[in-house]
């Protein structure tokens, strides 16, 4: 994708003159088309298709002349079809112009099935060819643009949602996708994660967004009230009833509902729930008449649904009925670099707050604040943060600050020795960085405070 990408912004040079690569084996014809371009491009040249591919990544080139018949094999057109291959699998949207002679003309026509963009007879009349490769600039620039205003469309965060990781990216895909249905979504992740965060973007991108959005916290209202709660009372209903009391459903009408926790919601109102579900009506505790109340349901859970529906604790019915469509939330230690940029984010925000000059991360706070496991998630971050900027004295925030510093002790494993201990922590370590930095090298010896030849010998030692 990147590559893609920057074959767009690749197209212009020094000079500002966009880039062309020449491939041909003959020096007579590569020295008279970089006499006849330069005006226009920037021309580089190649003999060979090793070459020729190295310039190509290198320089990020979105247009080639290929002569096809290249050494070792000059007669055939192998070379030129596997560099056409090469390049086309590094950059789809790059133009290879075959330029070929007549007896060529069949592995020519070979290679625009294989995805050239056009052929070019020789000898080459260079007035021609400029007008063939204005038009390719023309195509390059319009499907770059596209593709980026594409991209923007479905890589961008939603509003007041920080992160612009792979698996955040995919989030807010989904979001925009599922917002403009009508379906119920369950949203599962660990605490902390936004779930909440994402089921008001849910409704905030639905034709709902002008109705209300309804939070209902299923774990933290004890049983007995929270059916009242949820589908309201009629006046009498039980004792202290002395009024009529629409419950959070009535007022979900026309908007969202959102059922936090739906995970911990008891036996008996799961079974209310899924009828209300399947009818869009109700009755109030204590009523007779139904009610019927248009609304769309969110529901989130910090458990694993599925297994609860196994364990006979969550109603499979209801289960599949709110989970129409599911979305992940990933884990914060999943998302990369997310991590300081919500970091950054929170301190500037909670510094206003308490009216304070902006403090900084240290380095080490903000290495620590990468190794760290995160079991909290963003609301961990927020605390952490929150309490930090409130207790430190001077203009930064250290390890200590975040109170980030003894998380890896841990007791000795039963019988083993310090050594042993030693081992085993320093190769869990070393592969959970490894695995937070996608196996880029460099940056896990940097988090790692070692020298890339000694994470090697680390990989090797432990077999990762
Ligand atoms: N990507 C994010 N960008 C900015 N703030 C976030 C992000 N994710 C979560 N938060 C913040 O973190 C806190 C927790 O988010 P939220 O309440 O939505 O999580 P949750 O998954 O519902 O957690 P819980 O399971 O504890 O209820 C909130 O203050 C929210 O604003
Ligand atoms: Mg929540």
């Amino acid at each position: 994708m990147i590559e893609t990408q920057e074959a767009g912004t690749g197209a212009a040079g020094p000079r500002n003159l966009a880039k062309i690569l020449v491939v041909d084996d003959d020096d007579q014809i590569l020295k008279q088309v970089t006499w006849a371009l330069s005006d226009e491009y920037r021309v580089h040249t190649a003999g060979d298709r090793s070459a020729a591919l190295e310039l190509f990544r290198s320089e990020m080139i979105p247009v080639v002349l290929l002569d096809l018949g290249l050494p070792p094999h000059p007669r055939a057109a192998t070379e030129g079809l596997q560099a056409l291959d090469e390049m086309l699998s590094r950059n789809p949207l790059a133009k290879v112009i075959i330029v070929s002679g007549n007896s060529e003309r069949p592995s020519a026509l070979k290679a625009v099935e294989r995805g050239a963009h056009d052929i070019f007879p020789k000898p080459v009349d260079i007035d021609e060819l400029k007008v063939v490769l204005s038009r390719a600039y023309k195509l390059v620039a319009l499907e770059s643009e596209n593709l980026h205003a594409r991209s923007r469309d479905w890589q961008a965060p939603l509003e007041g949602i920080l992160g612009d990781s792979v698996p955040m990216q995919a989030v807010y895909s989904a979001v925009r996708k599922v917002a403009a249905a009508e379906v119920p979504v369950l949203i599962q992740g660990e605490s902390g994660t936004g779930k909440e965060l994402i089921a008001r973007a849910i409704h905030n991108l639905s034709r709902r967004s002008g109705k209300p959005f309804v939070p209902i916290n299923c774990g933290a209202i004890p049983e007995q009230l929270l059916e009242s709660e949820l589908f309201g009372y009629e006046k009498g209903a039980f004792t202290g009833a002395n009024t009529l009391k629409p419950g959070r459903v009535e007022h979900a009408q026309g908007g969202t509902l959102f059922l936090d926790e739906i995970g911990d919601l008891a036996q008996p109102l799961q079974v209310k729930l899924l009828r209300f579900l399947q009818t869009k009506a109700m009755e109030r505790v204590g009523g007779r008449e139904l009610i019927s109340v248009d609304c769309r349901v969110v529901a989130a859970t910090n458990r694993d649904l599925e297994k609860s529906v196994k364990e006979n604790q969550f109603r499979e019915d209801l289960f599949f009925r709110l989970a129409v469509v599911t979305c992940m939330l990933p884990p914060l230690r999943d998302r990369g670099d997310d991590v300081l940029r919500i970091a950054d984010h929170l301190m500037a925000k909670y510094s206003k707050e308490l009216c304070q000059a902006q403090k900084r991360l240290t380095r080490e706070a903000m290495e620590a604040i990468q190794r760290h496991a995160w079991p909290g998630n963003v609301r961990e971050l927020e605390n952490r943060l929150k309490r930090a900027l409130v207790l430190a004295n001077g203009p930064a925030i250290g390890v200590e600050d975040l109170e980030l510093t003894q998380l890896m002790a841990r007791s000795l494993p039963a019988g083993g020795s310090l050594k042993e201990a030693r081992k085993d922590l320093e190769r869990e370590i070393v592969s959970r960085v490894l695995a937070e930095s996608k196996g880029n090298i460099s940056k896990a010896a940097r988090v790692l405070g070692i020298s890339r030849p000694t994470l090697y010998e680390l990989i090797e030692k432990y077999g990762l």
